[in-house]
């Protein structure tokens, strides 16, 4: 029998069962993540950030990152089974992220995870990163199920989703350009605050006011897609006017005033497409999601609404393998071939 004849026999025996062990790998970006899981239940997270490496850049660099991804993966896959207290030889299945990220990146973590996989002589399942995001919502929340509406905001994708189940998911709006999370790092880096740029917006609109306007894209459309582009030179225009008729700028007005229109108009949609699609539920997920004035407004825009948010805990907002993990489960449950030792990294699904 060959290792994908082999494989899909102990899938369909993990189907069946609810007490396997699934390791996840998650590498698509800057952190190197690992964690176990027993079904859904996580058993252990670790996510090696490379943020201070890239730092001094302004923004993530694919080669460093892959190289670093290289350096770091085997110590975190110990340390994952460490804390989870089990054994590589314990480990029934592997999920790794395939899809989307930087390529090099993502090739690591398939790499890695097809020679793990096929030295245990266990199945592998490659998970798309986006399916990760989506399922973090049930680590955190045990009573959530499908079908559900998501507000996903991450650095490259931002999408109102219609969740009908783990194969099923519709898009009821997207972005046409830039991704939330690109936009606040990119006005990140006009105001001159490291990358990345959402946690330092966050920390500056704190301390600042709503007073720098910010134009609205798709004002008076019937549709629910979003635009950030324009958003993002609203920002950069404000500031290079202010520079040239010698005036200084508030920077925490600017990331305040700037914060509240970006996050403003994810709830706006995400609120609108629950009404039209007599949603009961929205979910949020990507690493936007962290963001505390977008959490806390759209808390408050879903009890005006009557309207239930689930908000993953921060650290599962932004990219871990524990949503992977979660990913793999779903996929496994809704009857998913295993993938072959030929699975690739895809730059964009
Ligand atoms: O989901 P994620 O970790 O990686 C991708 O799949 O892209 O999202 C990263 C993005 C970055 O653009 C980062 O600036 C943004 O999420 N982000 C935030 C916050 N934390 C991370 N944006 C706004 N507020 C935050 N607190
Ligand atoms: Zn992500």
């Amino acid at each position: 029998m060959t290792y994908l004849e082999i494989s899909k026999e102990k899938i369909e025996q993990l189907r069946t069962r609810d007490d396997f062990l699934i390791l996840a790998i998650e590498s698509s970006c800057d952190e190197t993540a690992v964690a176990i899981l027993r079904n859904k239940e996580v058993l252990s997270n670790k996510i090696s950030s490379q943020i201070e490496i890239h730092k001094r850049f302004g923004g993530v660099v694919p080669e460093i990152a892959s190289r670093n991804h290289i350096l770091t993966i085997d110590n975190i896959v110990k340390e994952a089974l460490d804390e989870a207290k089990v054994t590589l030889a314990d480990i029934e299945i592997i999920a790794v992220t395939y899809g989307a990220g930087l390529l090099g990146a993502l090739l690591v973590g398939v790499a890695y995870a097809k020679s793990l996989a096929f030295a245990l002589g266990i199945p592998i399942i490659g998970i798309d990163h986006i399916k990760g995001h989506i399922c973090a919502n049930f680590i955190s929340n045990e009573t959530l199920e499908f079908p559900f509406l998501c507000l996903l905001a991450s650095g490259g994708h931002t999408a109102i989703l219609n969740v009908q189940s783990y194969k099923e998911i519709e898009t009821l709006g997207c972005t046409c350009d830039d991704a939330a999370g690109e936009a606040f790092d990119k006005v990140a880096r006009v105001l001159g605050l490291p990358y990345p740029g959402g946690p330092e917006i966050e920390k500056y609109a704190k301390q600042g006011k709503n007073n720098v306007f910010m134009p609205r894209a798709f004002k008076n459309e019937k549709h629910l897609n979003f635009s950030y582009s324009g958003l993002k030179t609203a920002v950069i225009n404000y500031v290079h006017n202010m520079k040239a008729k010698g005036q200084d700028i508030n920077p925490y007005d600017v990331a305040c005033s700037f914060q509240t229109e970006a996050v403003g108009v994810l709830i706006d949609n995400a609120i609108e497409a629950a009404k039209r699609n007599n949603a009961k539920v929205i979910a949020l997920a990507g690493g936007v999601g962290a963001n505390s004035a977008l959490r806390e407004r759209l808390v408050q825009k879903g009890k005006e609404s009557n309207i239930e948010i689930v908000l993953p805990p921060k650290v599962l907002c932004t990219d871990n393998a524990a949503m992977i993990g979660v990913a793999a489960y779903f996929a496994i449950k809704e009857g998913a071939d295993p993938s072959g030792l030929d699975l690739d990294a895809k730059a964009n699904l």
